[in-house]
């Protein structure tokens, strides 16, 4: 769209501001530490064959993982922007395009996510009287999802559904009050609380019989299983996931910084944070896996239920009825998970807020109010006796495919197409105390998008010849499938409409001329 088709050619309004470094330090760690950290990366851990699993996170985390989160705070700071503005005035209506297909898998994951966090704050009420009874396994699908034959029904189960509708109100409430009163203000106090009884969490499950066998099985390193391309697809996707990278939110987090703002040292306190939070969980968790071994008299390698949503909400429950007086570890893990989720879930939503309120020129309350529609979607899939499955799927789709794609792509226009890599090095070294430079836009450039297609391609193909657990063809059409064809269409259609505010109308800070002087890329 040419300036002159605008209908309003006024700037677009300047933005909220977090108060200082340690605000956006604490809402980044916010977003990151989630479900992803607690619920996820242990599960995944096992899965992937235990130890073997960390040499491939570490080198994910390293060559992909913290040089696109520099990227995407280096595109939100200097383009000042949610995705798809930011990425906008970077590369003009293609690297639209790349926003709103980030936003379209902001919006699918908080659909789901939402879910998962309202399980999770059931589970913290029902851990007080360890209501899960003896079958932990029968509680979870039969007596609270009330799971049903039919992968897509509209049965609704009142004990997921209000929760769902709760966790729903509050992060609307939160989303509301705006980026200092509401987000900032909200993560300050959990953070801290957070750090604390995860600490407590860990500690206690370190001195329970057994942990060491638990702790061998996750520090023993299985070489062999380094030959195994799965392992490194699940390193990838967790390191993605887990750090908020390439669907928006660390691009919108970043938008709000001031101008003189040390990103890349906030970067490594972020990623460095992240992964203390994802690594003690698994020491936690492999710690109570042992225990849990332990009095059964086997080792952790015959132990069942261990992967995806089983670990969490069936092992977990089972574990903790099995330890003394283990309510309250119960209660203090789900208060854990429930917490670091809603954190999570804000910078999710952010990025939609952000995204419209940047389009359509809206206030804050007018976005809220059309992320109801949100909040609709989730309660029609999520609180309802199908409710598992359409999660599972639409969770394997958008972070599989969605988000690996979404990396890919804008790596590659950033980058190659549009040349900005210089720009985006020299934006970072100007404000930053830790300098990037050629090595970062080769990891950000060419060795992270070249590994991802090969992660992409061997999932797609994966999916396309398997399926997925064996769920019916035509709804993994339609809710996984489904969600791609919606991102993308998102990404077609939302460029094409004209913007509130002149996106074009904007000043780069500092301007390619001031960069000459200062930045300068090694
Ligand atoms: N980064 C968030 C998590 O780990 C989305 O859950």
């Amino acid at each position: 769209m040419s300036r002159s088709q605008h209908t309003n050619t006024a700037a677009v309004p300047e933005r909220e501001q977090w108060t200082g470094q340690v605000g956006f330090i604490l809402s980044a760690i916010g977003s990151a530490v989630g479900l992803g950290n607690i619920w996820r990366f242990p599960g995944v851990a096992y899965e992937s064959g235990g130890g073997a699993f960390l040499i491939p996170y570490l080198v994910a985390l390293i060559t992909a993982g913290i040089p696109i989160l520099f990227l995407d705070y280096a595109i939100g700071h200097r383009f000042r922007g949610s995705a798809p503005l930011a990425l906008r005035r970077l590369g003009g209506k293609l690297g639209e395009s790349v926003g709103w297909f980030q936003v379209a898998i902001a919006a699918l994951i908080a659909i789901y996510y939402t879910g998962v966090l309202a399980w999770a704050a059931s589970y913290f009420v029902f851990a007080f009287d360890e209501r899960w009874g003896s079958d932990t396994t029968t509680f979870f699908v039969a007596d609270y999802l009330q799971v049903a034959g039919e992968p897509a029904t509209f049965d609704f189960v009142p004990g997921v559904l209000i929760p769902l509708v709760l966790m729903w109100i509050i992060a609307l409430v939160i989303m509301g009050a705006g980026v200092v009163k509401g987000v900032q203000r909200a993560n300050i106090v959990i953070i801290p609380l957070l750090i604390v009884t995860f600490l407590v969490l860990v500690i206690r499950a370190l001195f329970l019989p057994g942990a060491l066998e638990g702790l061998n099985e996750f520090f023993s390193p299985d070489f062999a299983a380094l030959t195994d391309p799965g392992v490194w697809i699940a390193a990838y996707g967790q390191v993605f996931f887990s750090l908020s990278i390439a669907f928006g939110i660390m691009i919108t987090y970043a938008s709000y910084r001031r101008r003189r703002s040390n990103m890349t040292g906030a970067g490594f306190v972020v990623a460095f944070g992240n992964s203390s939070f994802e690594i003690l969980a698994g020491i936690g968790v492999f710690s109570t896996l042992g225990f849990f071994a332990y009095q059964q008299g086997v080792t952790v390698g015959d132990l069942d239920g261990l992967a995806g949503v089983g670990l969490a909400f069936m092992t977990f429950p089972a574990i903790v009825s099995e330890i003394p007086g283990g309510a309250w570890v119960g209660v203090l893990f789900f208060g854990t998970l429930t917490l670091a989720g809603l954190t999570s879930l804000i910078s999710i939503l952010e990025v939609v807020i952000a995204a419209i309120r940047d389009k359509f020129g809206l206030t804050r309350g007018q976005a809220v109010g059309g992320i109801a529609i949100l909040a609709l979607i989730s309660i029609l899939l999520l609180g309802t006796t199908s409710g598992l499955t359409a999660l599972d799927t639409i969770d394997q789709w958008t972070n599989n495919i969605g988000i690996v794609a979404s990396a890919i792509v804008m790596t590659v226009i950033v980058i190659w197409v549009k040349g900005r890599g210089g720009e985006l090095a020299k934006h970072l070294n100007a404000v930053s105390t830790f300098r990037v430079g050629k090595l970062w836009i080769f990891f950000a450039g060419l060795l992270a998008p070249a590994v991802l297609t090969y992660i992409l391609v061997a999932k797609i193909v994966e999916l396309v010849t398997n399926g997925y657990e064996g769920y019916d063809a035509w709804y993994l059409g339609v809710a996984g499938w489904g969600s791609i064809v919606v991102a993308l269409a998102a990404a077609i259609i939302l460029p094409l409409i004209t913007w509130r505010h002149d996106p074009d109308k904007f000043e780069a800070w500092p301007t390619n001329e001031q960069l000459r002087v200062k930045g300068g890329a090694r």
